[in-house]
């Protein structure tokens, strides 16, 4: 991947050449993607497991691509899998309202899942699945590098602290991977049908906001 700094290097040189009349290059900007545009492409066209045989759209993720926090989903469902989008089903529209309880937006956070492609019938993502899809989420946290990610449910949190343990036993702590904050906290779609363990991600929500105050 190129960093930055040598996209920024080449767009100065392209700007100046078309300045000085020398290329033609309508929008500069346009024709140099981002790393994290790269790694979309890749994703989107990517037949590492079965799930991309039963998918109508790879659902990437959206946000600021340098958001402090980022919120880690289990896998797309029929709503994401049709839109290309993450979270914008009913427990997607539990997200948001989440998030706006300590006053952040979707646009400045950045949101994803453990796996791109919807499991066939909502059924769980296969360990299998979730390590082909791993590098993508990977790459996805060392190009937006958040200060915090928040685990929403199980299967997120599970995979990036690399246990079996269970979501009751995760939440409530705060964990730490290459100096990134781990924040594990129960998934919407479970508090939708378990609306009791709402005060617990409140909690788990306001560690967070405190936790945005002190960087
Ligand atoms: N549930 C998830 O885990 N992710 C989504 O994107 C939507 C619902
Ligand atoms: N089971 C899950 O898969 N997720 C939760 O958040 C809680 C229980």
């Amino acid at each position: 991947y190129m960093n930055r700094n040598l996209i920024r290097k080449i767009k100065n040189f392209l700007k100046e050449e078309k300045f000085l009349g020398y290329t033609d290059i309508v929008n500069v900007e346009r024709t140099i993607s981002s790393p994290l545009e790269e790694l979309e492409k890749t994703v989107k066209q990517c037949k590492k497991c079965g799930l991309s045989k039963y998918r109508i759209n790879a659902v990437f993720g959206e946000g600021n691509p340098k958001a402090k926090v980022m919120f880690v989903g289990e896998g797309p469902g029929y709503d994401e899998d049709r839109q290309g989008r993450p979270f914008v089903g009913k427990a997607g529209q539990l997200l948001t309202r989440i998030l706006q309880s300590i006053n952040l937006q979707r646009e400045e956070v950045y949101i994803t899942n453990v796996v791109k492609c919807r499991p066939p019938q909502n059924r769980n993502p296969r360990p299998d699945e979730i390590n082909s899809c791993n590098p993508f989420l990977m790459m996805q946290i060392k190009t937006i590098s958040p200060k915090i990610i928040c685990a929403l449910g199980t299967f997120s949190a599970q995979t990036l602290l690399k246990t079996d343990e269970k979501i009751t036993t995760l939440r409530g702590k705060i964990y730490e991977l290459e100096g990134i904050k781990i924040v594990p906290t129960y998934h919407p779609a479970y508090l939708l049908r378990n609306p009791d363990k709402k005060r617990e991600v409140w909690e788990d929500m306001k560690r967070i906001s405190k936790m945005m105050e002190d960087q």
